[in-house]
């Protein structure tokens, strides 16, 4: 294997950012390929807890290159400071490369991202309000800036000061919004541009050669995939392509390279923000699950919605994705409860359906159907293979195997890396 696309099952917050740190050591390349700076990844290493937002996760594995893609949405002041925070932590990051494709995130679409937000009253998506989803609008508008445009001063100006007065305009007549200064502007992204600059490089020549050479490329995916504006739940998704046929798009490789894709699936369901959660529980068992797994968003900080793992959204995620394997991760979370509950199936009108809707308003009115098994106990022991997890965490997995018809590759038992076991080689 040397093409490996991670990507995320439910709605974000699987712990991919733990799954991609495991799989970067045998790597050579680690791609970011979509979103933006909406992610929020957590990587513990030793006593030092990392997060990131737009910097791939394989920056803790040093000497491997890592790659932001053409289709990653950048916001410049949000990089630069990302890049000063690991520098500060002592964390070499001459290593990462930037595709000069990138469209760029700038403050009118923070502006617009939460005005819209306001606008829409209860209807809001409950966005992270960073300006991920009107900077992909200008993007596919044809009117977006890439962070090839920021590198050259002339061009810069010329494209900026208009697009910028433009937008300001806009937000001021829609909204009363105050006028964004655009030449006060200009030379502030500039220096961003020029922090930035040493770090362009042909990124669709890197991977692609990368792979002929027979190299490790490991694809991270960000969000999850009922966050994909294609194949989520829609409305309530973000932007971008959070499932794996992404990978190719945002990176610039042919689907015919990509050799496997791992889906990163929580050992229950979260989702921060609005929008059905049929697992949904708004009870005690929740509110434990949230505080003891310290469910609350990483770009945001809000409180996420917990529920029991739902296996209708793990065999769609397997079919829209082309699943070669899962990783299940914070099974330590869920010990201490029993017995604990997996989600076969809805029942929706009465009628028992075992297939992800394709309607929003259907989801809304479905009942999960619930299946009790066995807990395990609160205080997980170390572990280094399959055998020393306990039994009853064992057949909840064999459970979940039968149910998405989906293999188990991997799966995270504490925040450590080395509580990551690979129960089969990936790459
Ligand atoms: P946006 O991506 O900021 O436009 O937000 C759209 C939806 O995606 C909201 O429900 C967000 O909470 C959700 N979202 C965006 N990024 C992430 C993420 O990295 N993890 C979890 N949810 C996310
Ligand atoms: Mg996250």
């Amino acid at each position: 294997m040397s093409a490996v696309v991670v990507i995320g099952t439910q709605w974000g917050d699987e712990g991919k950012g733990k799954i991609t740190d495991y799989l970067a050591n045998q790597a050579d390349v680690i791609v970011r390929h979509q979103g933006g700076p909406n992610a929020g990844h957590t990587v513990v290493v030793g006593e030092q807890e990392y997060k990131l937002h737009l910097v791939p996760s394989g920056i803790f594995c040093p000497g491997k290159m890592c790659v932001i893609g053409n289709g990653v949405v950048i916001d410049p002041e949000i990089l630069v400071r990302e890049l000063d925070y690991l520098k500060d932590l002592g964390v070499d990051v001459s290593n990462l490369r930037l595709s000069p494709g990138a469209h760029l995130i700038f403050p009118y679409h923070v502006i617009q991202d939460r005005l819209d937000e306001d606008r829409k009253g209860l209807l809001r998506l409950g966005t992270t309000g960073r300006g991920v989803g009107p900077a992909y609008m200008d993007k596919f508008a044809r009117i977006g800036l890439r962070l090839m445009d920021l590198l050259d001063p002339e061009i810069f100006r010329s494209l900026f000061v208009p697009l910028c007065e433009h937008k300001s305009h806009m937000l001021e007549k829609v909204y009363g919004a105050e006028r964004v200064d655009a030449d006060a502007l200009v030379d502030h992204y500039l220096s961003y541009g020029d922090r930035l600059r040493p770090y362009v490089a042909d990124t669709v020549r890197l991977v692609n050669d990368a792979l002929d050479e027979g190299q490790h490329v490991l694809f991270e995916g960000a969000q999850g995939t009922l966050l994909d504006v294609d194949h989520g739940s829609y409305p309530y998704v973000t932007s971008s392509y959070p499932t794996a046929g992404g990978a190719c798009i945002g990176a610039g490789v042919g689907p015919t390279r990509i050799d496997r894709v791992i889906g990163v699936a929580k050992a229950y369901t979260t989702r921060v923000g609005d929008g059905p959660l049929p697992s949904e529980l708004k009870d005690d068992i929740g509110e434990a699950i949230r505080t003891r797994g310290h469910e609350f968003g990483t770009s945001t900080g809000r409180p996420r919605r917990v529920g029991w793992l739902d296996t209708v959204i793990l065999r769609y995620s397997a079919r829209v994705n082309g699943l070669g394997g899962l990783a299940v991760t914070r099974l330590d979370t869920l010990g201490g409860f029993d017995p604990v509950k997996i989600c076969t199936g809805y029942r929706y009108k009465g009628e028992r359906i075992a297939d992800f809707p394709s309607s929003i308003t259907a989801l809304a009115e479905c009942e999960p159907i619930l299946e009790e098994m066995e807990g395990w106990a609160a205080e997980f022991p170390p572990a280094e293979t399959e055998a020393d997890l306990p039994k009853a965490c064992r057949e909840y997995l064999k459970r979940v195997e039968e149910l998405t018809n989906c293999r188990i590759s991997m799966v995270s038992i504490g925040r450590e890396r080395t509580q990551t076991l690979a129960l089969e080689p990936i790459f």
